[in-house]
């Protein structure tokens, strides 16, 4: 089997025809998978011509060919403002500074002094999703959620929140590693969707022993030295119940909204009325409940079993005077390891509940009108 120094290598001598620099380190190729039989990566289109963008991708795609491998999968994209600033840094070009600089706007009120994208006006919008105890689909929903509105045209952020037990990027088969350029860390991508998470910068799965301080300290520097970019929304995963992560968010993002996750059992909506409280006291938005894992639809009959009980979702929804988004079933997404954009727990478009992700998902963008 390839391995994914040997697919570096083979990748290492091809070069921009502009720049005569090698792609890899031109930043150009990206999110590099190797997996047995199949290699996927990302290709940056940087040049304003069709055909040497087209061109690069044929050559990419012999390459690892000839490397030996049966499938390829080369996804394309066009270069961000910041690629295109770093890009232009490196092939030492003008220097100007990319656009979506560190510092904000003069005159524009300074938030912290942590991002421009925590102003007020600043076109993004947040939303944290909580739950009153684990468990329950936070993670899950707020991958699906990010990858629905990714697929609805959205430029969508997650932000792993949940620094001791980040599951994010296990979760969307993220392989790669955030980059750094100069002095920023560039977020990890997958389907469209910029990640960041304490997964990244955790050696082996080492456990994490800081306590209190440094977890705050952690949330911030997501902020202050990541370079996000432009972003619509920004999804928060909140690690479970009413701890001080959530509260640091609700503080550190008052313009947050949220959406509280919990399992249809009357017992977990009562525990989940704890987290909305907590919104609601901080004086955050709540755009409404999901129901996670709400019931079991037989595949062969089409029947519908409510394993886990019935009506805790509506039940909270009520008490919160929210809405209930979506009701998702029992079950994981029919994706193989061998397959292509492999990831465990993002859900096809055109799944069952890969629909009712994107359902929910324009049900969020006609409310915060994204
Ligand atoms: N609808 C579902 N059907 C079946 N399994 C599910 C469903 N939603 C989530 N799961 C599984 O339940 C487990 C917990 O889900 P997840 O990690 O998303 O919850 P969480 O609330 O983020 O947990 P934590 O509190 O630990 O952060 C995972 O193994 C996940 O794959
Ligand atoms: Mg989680």
């Amino acid at each position: 089997m390839l391995t994914r120094e040997q697919v570096l290598e083979g990748l290492q001598h091809l070069q921009h025809p502009h720049w005569k620099q090698s792609l890899l380190e031109l930043g150009l190729i990206r999110d590099v998978m190797v997996k047995p039989e199949q290699i996927a990566l990302t290709l940056v289109s940087a040049s304003e011509e069709e055909q040497v963008n087209e061109a690069l991708k044929q050559e990419v795609e012999t390459v690892l060919r000839e490397l030996g491998a049966d499938q390829v999968h080369i996804r394309t994209r066009m270069i961000s403002d910041f690629e295109r600033a770093e890009l232009t840094r490196k092939t030492g070009g003008s220097t100007e500074a990319p656009k979506q600089a560190s510092t904000p706007p003069t005159g524009a009120p300074q938030h912290h002094g942590l991002s421009p994208m925590l102003e007020n006006g600043s076109g993004t919008q947040f939303i944290a999703v909580a739950s009153g105890k684990g468990g329950v689909g936070k993670s899950t929903v707020t991958v699906n959620l990010a990858v629905a509105l990714a697929r609805r045209g959205k430029r969508v952020g997650i932000m792993d929140a949940d620094i001791y037990g980040f599951s994010v990027p296990d979760m969307m088969g993220i392989e790669e590693r955030p980059q750094l350029i100069g002095q920023k860390i560039i977020p990890a991508e997958r389907y469209g969707v910029k990640v960041i998470s304490m997964g990244f910068f955790v050696e082996d799965n080492a456990p994490i022993i800081w306590r209190g301080p440094m977890l705050g300290k952690m949330l911030r520097n997501f902020f202050a030295e990541v370079e996000w970019g432009e972003l619509d929304v920004m999804l928060l995963d909140l690690p479970p119940g009413t701890g001080d992560v959530a509260l640091d968010v609700h503080q550190m993002i008052p313009q947050s909204k949220e959406v509280l996750v919990t399992t249809p059992h009357a017992t977990a909506s009562f525990v989940a009325a704890r987290a909305g409280a907590m919104a609601l006291h901080t004086n955050h938005e709540i755009l409404g409940v999901v129901e996670n894992m709400s019931y079991y639809q037989c595949s062969s009959c089409g029947n519908k079993d409510f394993v886990f009980g019935r009506g805790g979702g509506a039940k909270l929804a009520q008490e919160l005077h929210t809405e209930l988004l979506a009701q998702i079933p029992l079950g994981a997404p029919d994706n193989h390891p061998a397959e292509a954009d492999y990831s465990p727990s993002v859900y096809k478009a055109e799944s069952e509940t890969g629909k009712l992700y994107l359902e929910m998902a324009d049900r969020i963008i006609q409310k915060i009108e994204l």
